[in-house]
């Protein structure tokens, strides 16, 4: 697409994580009922990737203990992705009984970050998905991969891009399907945006590639703009702008989905998602929550206006 910001893609799928990503770093627990209303709500509104659980330890994290619940119990709707996260094996086979047919493993750019979240290091961990991307994809699934602190870490400060770009080519190499690029704790600003990606590009295709920001410094929306400037077209964002990470001390939420849906509505690229219903799912999941704000802006915005 033609346009005074240069060429920018007509299209861009967003990949929406307030259910997992969002809900696991609430500290009140949701029950599976209200989180399997909350994922058929988003499922309703046009969103084509829902990533929805994850089958971790729930001694990592407890939240996410009814994963097999929430996948029976969904109402899965033609055309959109269940995307649910597996750290080894044993997740991959509780998955697939749970008949999920997509599936994230997720490592990072940064060895400390990789042993807090994953308990392994980052060669420890491409050995474990190297397996599990094999067994998942022999099973047909598709897959996708994470690389966590790609911008920069709690722990070791800003991201060297040579570790992106070494973690990039080892799950490109093993077999996933997409990758997709972390700024945990939300520190990057465009122009590291702009340099990762470019740099990224030689290794993993555009179509292919993604970025996951979160908003912990205000700077996401930029980030995404500055994205879509070098041609990516998969962003990963959470309704109402919940989530953070446990593991990241200081995380705020992803950028919120209605924030990212605003930008790109008023930019003219097109997502097939519709706002006000993925606006209805947050009002939801607020109530939930018994929050009267959430952290998207355009989500408090449009509420307001529909009050007056
Ligand atoms: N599902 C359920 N339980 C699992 C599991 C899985 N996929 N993988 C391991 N476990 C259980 C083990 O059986 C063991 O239980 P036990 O103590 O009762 O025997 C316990 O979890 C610890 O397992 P272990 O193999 O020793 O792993 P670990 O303690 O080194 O933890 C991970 C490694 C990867 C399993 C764990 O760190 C994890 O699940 N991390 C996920 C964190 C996350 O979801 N982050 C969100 C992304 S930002
Ligand atoms: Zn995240």
């Amino acid at each position: 697409m033609k346009s005074q910001l240069g060429p920018l893609p007509a299209r861009v799928t967003i990949c929406e994580v307030g259910p997992r990503d969002g809900l696991q770093n609430e500290s009140q627990l949701v029950s599976a009922d209200d989180k399997v209303h909350y994922i058929d709500l988003l499922s309703e509104s046009g969103l084509s990737l829902i990533e929805t659980t994850s089958f971790v330890s729930p001694k990592a994290v407890p939240q996410i203990g009814d994963a097999a619940e929430v996948m029976a119990r969904i109402r899965r709707r033609p055309g959109v992705r269940y995307l649910v996260l597996v750290p080894n094996v044993r997740g991959l086979e509780r998955a697939q009984q749970a008949g999920a047919d997509a599936v994230a493993v997720f490592t990072a750019a940064t060895e400390s970050f990789a042993k807090r979240n994953i308990n392994m290091t980052i060669a420890q961990s491409l050995e474990t998905f190297g397996e599990v991307v094999a067994s998942a994809k022999r099973a047909g699934m598709w897959v996708r991969g994470y690389i966590s602190t790609a911008f920069g870490c709690p722990y070791e400060g800003t991201t060297p891009v040579a570790s992106v770009i070494r973690v990039a080519r080892a799950l490109v190499a093993m077999g996933c399907d997409e990758i997709s690029v972390g700024d945990t704790i939300g520190v990057a600003t465009p122009l590291q945006v702009a340099d990762v990606v470019a740099r990224l590009r030689d290794e993993v295709p555009l179509e292919r590639l993604a970025l996951h920001l979160h908003d912990t410094r205000g700077t996401a929306l930029a980030n995404i703009v500055a994205g879509l400037q070098q041609g990516v077209a998969i962003f990963d964002s959470s309704s109402g702008g919940l989530g953070g990470c446990p593991f990241a001390p200081g995380a705020t939420g992803n950028v919120a989905t209605e924030d990212v849906l605003y930008l790109l509505d008023g930019m003219g690229i097109e997502t097939r998602v519709d706002l006000a219903k993925v606006r209805a799912a947050s009002r939801f999941i607020a109530g939930v929550l018994r929050r009267d704000q959430l952290p998207s802006r355009a989500f408090n915005a449009l509420e307001a206006a529909a009050a007056r």
